[in-house]
Protein backbone atom coordinates (compact mmCIF):
# COMPACT_ATOMS: atom_id res chain seq x y z
CA UNK A 1 0.00 0.00 0.00
CA UNK A 2 1.73 2.97 -1.11
CA UNK A 3 0.34 5.82 1.33
CA UNK A 4 0.21 9.88 0.18
CA UNK A 5 -1.20 12.45 2.06
CA UNK A 6 -4.77 12.21 1.02
CA UNK A 7 -5.04 9.19 -1.33
CA UNK A 8 -3.75 5.37 -0.63
CA UNK A 9 -3.34 3.21 -3.23
CA UNK A 10 -2.40 -0.70 -3.47
CA UNK A 11 -1.47 -2.21 -6.44
CA UNK A 12 -1.83 -6.19 -6.54
CA UNK A 13 -0.97 -7.58 -9.76
CA UNK A 14 -3.08 -6.67 -12.61
CA UNK A 15 -5.40 -4.81 -9.76
CA UNK A 16 -4.95 -1.17 -8.61
CA UNK A 17 -7.25 0.38 -5.96
CA UNK A 18 -6.65 4.39 -5.20
CA UNK A 19 -8.87 5.07 -2.15
CA UNK A 20 -9.29 8.90 -1.36
CA UNK A 21 -8.96 9.34 2.10
CA UNK A 22 -10.26 12.15 3.47
CA UNK A 23 -13.14 10.84 5.15
CA UNK A 24 -13.82 13.55 7.85
CA UNK A 25 -14.48 16.06 4.66
CA UNK A 26 -16.59 12.77 2.54
CA UNK A 27 -12.80 12.68 0.67
CA UNK A 28 -13.25 16.52 -1.00
CA UNK A 29 -10.99 16.99 -3.27
CA UNK A 30 -8.50 19.50 -2.23
CA UNK A 31 -5.00 20.93 -3.74
CA UNK A 32 -3.42 17.91 -2.48
CA UNK A 33 -5.56 15.09 -3.46
CA UNK A 34 -5.15 16.35 -6.79
CA UNK A 35 -1.58 15.91 -6.81
CA UNK A 36 -1.52 12.78 -5.27
CA UNK A 37 -4.04 11.77 -7.59
CA UNK A 38 -1.38 12.89 -10.16
CA UNK A 39 1.45 10.85 -8.16
CA UNK A 40 -0.90 7.81 -8.20
CA UNK A 41 -1.93 7.94 -11.87
CA UNK A 42 2.16 7.71 -12.36
CA UNK A 43 2.91 5.24 -10.41
CA UNK A 44 -0.06 3.24 -12.34
CA UNK A 45 1.09 3.91 -15.34
CA UNK A 46 4.64 3.00 -14.47
CA UNK A 47 3.26 -0.67 -13.83
CA UNK A 48 2.76 -2.02 -17.03
CA UNK A 49 1.17 -5.15 -14.97
CA UNK A 50 -1.80 -3.30 -14.52
CA UNK A 51 -4.92 -3.52 -16.71
CA UNK A 52 -7.58 -2.12 -14.12
CA UNK A 53 -8.12 0.58 -11.53
CA UNK A 54 -10.61 0.89 -9.08
CA UNK A 55 -11.45 4.45 -7.61
CA UNK A 56 -13.29 4.21 -4.88
CA UNK A 57 -13.72 6.25 -1.34
CA UNK A 58 -12.73 5.51 2.19
CA UNK A 59 -15.79 5.97 4.37
CA UNK A 60 -19.15 6.61 3.53
CA UNK A 61 -18.34 8.66 0.62
CA UNK A 62 -17.07 8.35 -3.20
CA UNK A 63 -15.97 11.84 -3.02
CA UNK A 64 -17.83 15.59 -2.24
CA UNK A 65 -16.48 16.81 -5.46
CA UNK A 66 -13.86 19.59 -5.47
CA UNK A 67 -13.44 21.03 -2.01
CA UNK A 68 -15.10 24.81 -2.01
CA UNK A 69 -13.23 25.97 0.65
CA UNK A 70 -9.49 25.38 -0.56
CA UNK A 71 -10.25 24.90 -3.99
CA UNK A 72 -12.57 27.96 -4.89
CA UNK A 73 -12.65 30.05 -1.84
CA UNK A 74 -9.48 30.90 -0.69
CA UNK A 75 -6.95 31.02 -3.94
CA UNK A 76 -10.07 33.06 -5.35
CA UNK A 77 -8.42 36.77 -4.68
CA UNK A 78 -5.25 35.83 -6.53
CA UNK A 79 -6.21 34.74 -9.92
CA UNK A 80 -2.40 32.98 -10.72
CA UNK A 81 -2.83 30.99 -8.02
CA UNK A 82 -6.23 29.95 -8.63
CA UNK A 83 -5.51 28.85 -11.80
CA UNK A 84 -2.62 26.93 -10.67
CA UNK A 85 -4.88 25.11 -8.33
CA UNK A 86 -7.04 24.14 -10.20
CA UNK A 87 -4.84 22.93 -13.08
CA UNK A 88 -4.09 20.26 -11.24
CA UNK A 89 -7.90 18.94 -10.94
CA UNK A 90 -8.14 19.38 -14.67
CA UNK A 91 -5.18 17.73 -15.99
CA UNK A 92 -5.75 14.69 -14.06
CA UNK A 93 -9.68 14.54 -15.14
CA UNK A 94 -8.13 14.53 -18.77
CA UNK A 95 -5.21 11.82 -17.88
CA UNK A 96 -8.30 9.61 -16.24
CA UNK A 97 -10.34 9.78 -19.49
CA UNK A 98 -7.46 8.37 -21.50
CA UNK A 99 -6.17 5.90 -19.50
CA UNK A 100 -4.25 3.49 -21.01
CA UNK A 101 -5.76 1.14 -18.66
CA UNK A 102 -9.78 0.30 -17.76
CA UNK A 103 -10.81 2.53 -15.12
CA UNK A 104 -13.47 1.72 -12.58
CA UNK A 105 -15.35 3.79 -9.93
CA UNK A 106 -16.81 1.84 -7.42
CA UNK A 107 -19.16 4.41 -5.92
CA UNK A 108 -19.69 3.82 -2.17
CA UNK A 109 -21.79 6.65 -1.18
CA UNK A 110 -21.66 10.78 -1.29
CA UNK A 111 -20.70 11.58 -5.96
CA UNK A 112 -21.18 15.32 -6.11
CA UNK A 113 -19.69 17.13 -8.51
CA UNK A 114 -16.18 16.63 -9.40
CA UNK A 115 -17.28 13.12 -7.71
CA UNK A 116 -20.21 12.60 -9.94
CA UNK A 117 -17.59 13.58 -13.15
CA UNK A 118 -14.97 11.14 -11.93
CA UNK A 119 -17.46 8.81 -11.96
CA UNK A 120 -18.63 9.29 -15.68
CA UNK A 121 -15.09 9.59 -16.52
CA UNK A 122 -14.39 6.43 -15.83
CA UNK A 123 -15.08 3.50 -18.16
CA UNK A 124 -16.88 1.40 -16.06
CA UNK A 125 -18.83 2.42 -13.05
CA UNK A 126 -20.57 0.41 -9.86
CA UNK A 127 -22.77 2.04 -7.08
CA UNK A 128 -24.50 1.10 -3.56
CA UNK A 129 -27.74 1.15 -5.05
CA UNK A 130 -28.02 3.97 -2.06
CA UNK A 131 -25.37 6.21 -2.97
CA UNK A 132 -25.96 9.59 -3.50
CA UNK A 133 -25.00 11.84 -7.04
CA UNK A 134 -25.33 15.27 -7.90
CA UNK A 135 -24.29 17.90 -9.72
CA UNK A 136 -25.10 20.61 -6.68
CA UNK A 137 -23.17 23.56 -8.70
CA UNK A 138 -26.31 25.35 -9.13
CA UNK A 139 -26.91 25.09 -5.83
CA UNK A 140 -23.88 27.50 -4.72
CA UNK A 141 -24.77 29.33 -8.41
CA UNK A 142 -22.42 28.24 -10.52
CA UNK A 143 -23.04 25.69 -13.44
CA UNK A 144 -21.09 22.16 -13.51
CA UNK A 145 -17.29 23.07 -15.36
CA UNK A 146 -14.14 21.50 -15.37
CA UNK A 147 -15.41 18.80 -17.47
CA UNK A 148 -18.90 17.98 -14.56
CA UNK A 149 -21.03 19.08 -17.64
CA UNK A 150 -19.28 17.33 -20.41
CA UNK A 151 -19.43 13.91 -18.26
CA UNK A 152 -23.24 14.84 -17.76
CA UNK A 153 -23.64 15.22 -21.33
CA UNK A 154 -21.86 12.13 -22.02
CA UNK A 155 -23.36 9.70 -19.50
CA UNK A 156 -27.04 10.71 -19.85
CA UNK A 157 -29.58 11.48 -21.94
CA UNK A 158 -30.17 15.32 -22.53
CA UNK A 159 -33.53 15.54 -20.27
CA UNK A 160 -31.96 13.80 -17.94
CA UNK A 161 -28.60 15.91 -17.93
CA UNK A 162 -30.17 19.04 -17.97
CA UNK A 163 -32.71 18.02 -15.19
CA UNK A 164 -29.94 17.17 -12.85
CA UNK A 165 -27.50 20.06 -14.21
CA UNK A 166 -30.27 22.79 -13.66
CA UNK A 167 -32.04 21.81 -10.25
CA UNK A 168 -29.06 20.40 -8.55
CA UNK A 169 -31.28 17.57 -7.57
CA UNK A 170 -29.77 14.01 -6.46
CA UNK A 171 -29.91 10.76 -8.08
CA UNK A 172 -29.41 7.40 -6.14
CA UNK A 173 -27.17 4.62 -7.64
CA UNK A 174 -30.17 2.79 -8.49
CA UNK A 175 -31.28 6.07 -10.88
CA UNK A 176 -27.70 6.36 -12.03
CA UNK A 177 -28.00 2.98 -13.12
CA UNK A 178 -31.49 3.29 -15.11
CA UNK A 179 -29.70 6.33 -16.50
CA UNK A 180 -26.58 4.18 -17.53
CA UNK A 181 -24.24 6.66 -15.40
CA UNK A 182 -23.25 3.34 -13.59
CA UNK A 183 -23.01 -0.18 -15.40
CA UNK A 184 -24.74 -1.85 -11.96
CA UNK A 185 -26.31 -0.75 -8.39
CA UNK A 186 -25.76 -3.07 -6.06
CA UNK A 187 -26.88 -3.16 -2.26
CA UNK A 188 -23.76 -2.07 -0.11
CA UNK A 189 -22.78 -5.59 1.05
CA UNK A 190 -22.19 -6.69 -2.69
CA UNK A 191 -19.93 -3.56 -3.34
CA UNK A 192 -16.54 -5.51 -3.38
CA UNK A 193 -18.13 -8.75 -4.93
CA UNK A 194 -19.69 -6.63 -8.22
CA UNK A 195 -16.22 -4.47 -8.45
CA UNK A 196 -14.20 -7.89 -8.30
CA UNK A 197 -16.15 -9.24 -10.98
CA UNK A 198 -15.61 -6.57 -13.37
CA UNK A 199 -12.27 -6.81 -12.54
CA UNK A 200 -12.33 -10.16 -13.22
CA UNK A 201 -13.79 -9.90 -16.93
CA UNK A 202 -11.01 -7.51 -17.63
CA UNK A 203 -7.90 -8.72 -16.13
CA UNK A 204 -7.51 -11.45 -18.20
CA UNK A 205 -7.36 -9.93 -21.39
CA UNK A 206 -4.66 -8.84 -23.35
CA UNK A 207 -3.66 -5.20 -21.53
CA UNK A 208 -2.67 -4.08 -25.16
CA UNK A 209 -5.95 -5.21 -27.16
CA UNK A 210 -8.02 -3.49 -24.13
CA UNK A 211 -5.87 -0.10 -24.56
CA UNK A 212 -6.66 0.07 -28.59
CA UNK A 213 -10.27 -1.21 -27.86
CA UNK A 214 -10.50 1.81 -25.57
CA UNK A 215 -8.61 4.17 -28.35
CA UNK A 216 -10.89 2.81 -31.17
CA UNK A 217 -14.00 3.42 -29.37
CA UNK A 218 -13.21 7.00 -27.95
CA UNK A 219 -12.12 8.74 -31.14
CA UNK A 220 -14.49 6.67 -33.73
CA UNK A 221 -17.64 8.77 -31.62
CA UNK A 222 -16.26 11.58 -32.99
CA UNK A 223 -16.29 10.04 -36.40
CA UNK A 224 -18.44 9.01 -39.67
CA UNK A 225 -18.13 5.30 -40.91
CA UNK A 226 -16.26 5.52 -43.28
CA UNK A 227 -13.72 7.70 -41.65
CA UNK A 228 -13.81 4.87 -39.03
CA UNK A 229 -13.72 2.11 -40.51
CA UNK A 230 -10.22 3.45 -41.72
CA UNK A 231 -9.30 4.18 -38.48
CA UNK A 232 -10.23 1.02 -36.76
CA UNK A 233 -8.58 -0.97 -39.68
CA UNK A 234 -5.41 0.74 -38.72
CA UNK A 235 -5.55 0.07 -35.21
CA UNK A 236 -5.93 -3.65 -35.95
CA UNK A 237 -2.79 -3.92 -37.56
CA UNK A 238 -1.22 -1.96 -35.04
CA UNK A 239 -2.32 -4.21 -32.72
CA UNK A 240 -1.52 -7.26 -34.45
CA UNK A 241 2.16 -6.07 -34.61
CA UNK A 242 2.05 -5.22 -30.70
CA UNK A 243 0.95 -8.25 -29.51
CA UNK A 244 2.70 -10.55 -31.89
CA UNK A 245 -0.60 -11.55 -33.82
CA UNK A 246 -1.81 -12.78 -30.62
CA UNK A 247 -5.26 -12.99 -32.02
CA UNK A 248 -4.35 -15.41 -34.64
CA UNK A 249 -1.83 -17.47 -33.42
CA UNK A 250 -3.13 -17.69 -30.28
CA UNK A 251 -6.73 -17.36 -29.75
CA UNK A 252 -8.05 -18.18 -32.77
CA UNK A 253 -5.97 -20.87 -33.14
CA UNK A 254 -7.34 -21.97 -29.36
CA UNK A 255 -11.15 -21.65 -31.20
CA UNK A 256 -9.87 -23.73 -34.35
CA UNK A 257 -9.03 -26.74 -32.00
CA UNK A 258 -12.84 -26.42 -30.41
CA UNK A 259 -10.87 -25.04 -27.04
CA UNK A 260 -13.86 -22.61 -26.05
CA UNK A 261 -16.94 -20.33 -27.60
CA UNK A 262 -15.89 -16.56 -27.91
CA UNK A 263 -19.17 -15.99 -27.50
CA UNK A 264 -19.43 -17.36 -23.75
CA UNK A 265 -15.59 -16.93 -22.96
CA UNK A 266 -12.09 -15.78 -23.44
CA UNK A 267 -9.63 -17.67 -24.72
CA UNK A 268 -6.07 -18.99 -22.30
CA UNK A 269 -3.68 -16.08 -21.98
CA UNK A 270 -1.26 -18.07 -19.96
CA UNK A 271 -0.30 -20.28 -23.44
CA UNK A 272 0.87 -17.01 -24.27
CA UNK A 273 4.50 -16.63 -24.13
CA UNK A 274 5.32 -13.03 -23.35
N1 LIG B 1 -15.70 21.01 0.06
C1 LIG B 1 -15.19 21.27 1.26
N2 LIG B 1 -15.60 20.66 2.39
C2 LIG B 1 -16.57 19.75 2.28
C3 LIG B 1 -17.14 19.42 1.06
C4 LIG B 1 -16.66 20.08 -0.10
N3 LIG B 1 -17.11 19.80 -1.33
N4 LIG B 1 -18.08 18.48 1.26
C5 LIG B 1 -18.08 18.22 2.57
N5 LIG B 1 -17.18 18.98 3.19
C6 LIG B 1 -16.88 19.03 4.61
C7 LIG B 1 -17.97 19.72 5.40
O1 LIG B 1 -17.88 21.12 5.31
C8 LIG B 1 -17.70 19.19 6.78
O2 LIG B 1 -16.57 19.87 7.29
P1 LIG B 1 -16.48 20.24 8.87
O3 LIG B 1 -16.49 18.92 9.58
O4 LIG B 1 -15.17 20.96 8.97
O5 LIG B 1 -17.67 21.09 9.16
C9 LIG B 1 -17.28 17.75 6.50
O6 LIG B 1 -16.86 17.72 5.16
C10 LIG B 1 -18.40 16.76 6.66
O7 LIG B 1 -19.50 17.21 5.87
P2 LIG B 1 -21.00 17.32 6.42
O8 LIG B 1 -21.71 18.34 5.58
O9 LIG B 1 -21.00 17.54 7.90
O10 LIG B 1 -21.52 15.84 6.13
P3 LIG B 1 -22.98 15.37 5.74
O11 LIG B 1 -22.91 13.88 5.67
O12 LIG B 1 -24.00 15.98 6.64
O13 LIG B 1 -23.23 15.97 4.27
C11 LIG B 1 -22.69 16.42 1.96
C12 LIG B 1 -22.43 15.52 3.19
C13 LIG B 1 -21.75 15.88 0.88
C14 LIG B 1 -24.16 16.30 1.52
C15 LIG B 1 -22.36 17.89 2.28
O14 LIG B 1 -21.12 17.97 2.97
C16 LIG B 1 -22.27 18.77 1.05
O15 LIG B 1 -23.28 19.23 0.56
N6 LIG B 1 -21.03 19.00 0.55
C17 LIG B 1 -20.84 19.82 -0.64
C18 LIG B 1 -21.13 19.00 -1.87
C19 LIG B 1 -20.90 19.80 -3.13
O16 LIG B 1 -21.58 20.77 -3.38
N7 LIG B 1 -19.96 19.35 -3.94
C20 LIG B 1 -19.71 19.94 -5.25
C21 LIG B 1 -18.33 20.46 -5.31
S1 LIG B 1 -17.89 20.83 -7.00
Amino acid sequence: MIELETVNLEIDGPKATIFLNRPAKKNAMNPQMHKDMNEALDAIEADEAVKAVVITGNGNSFSAGMDLEECFLKPFEDPMLFYKTNLVALKWFQRLKAFPAVTIAKVNGYAFGGGFEVTGLCDLAVANESAKFGLSEINFGIFPAGGASWAAAHNLPRKQALYYILTGDTMTGREAETYGLVNKAVPADQLDAETDRLVGLIVNKNPITLRLAKEVYERTTTLDLPAAIDYDQAKLWELSRLSGNEWINVALKQFEKRAYQPGLSTYKREEVAS
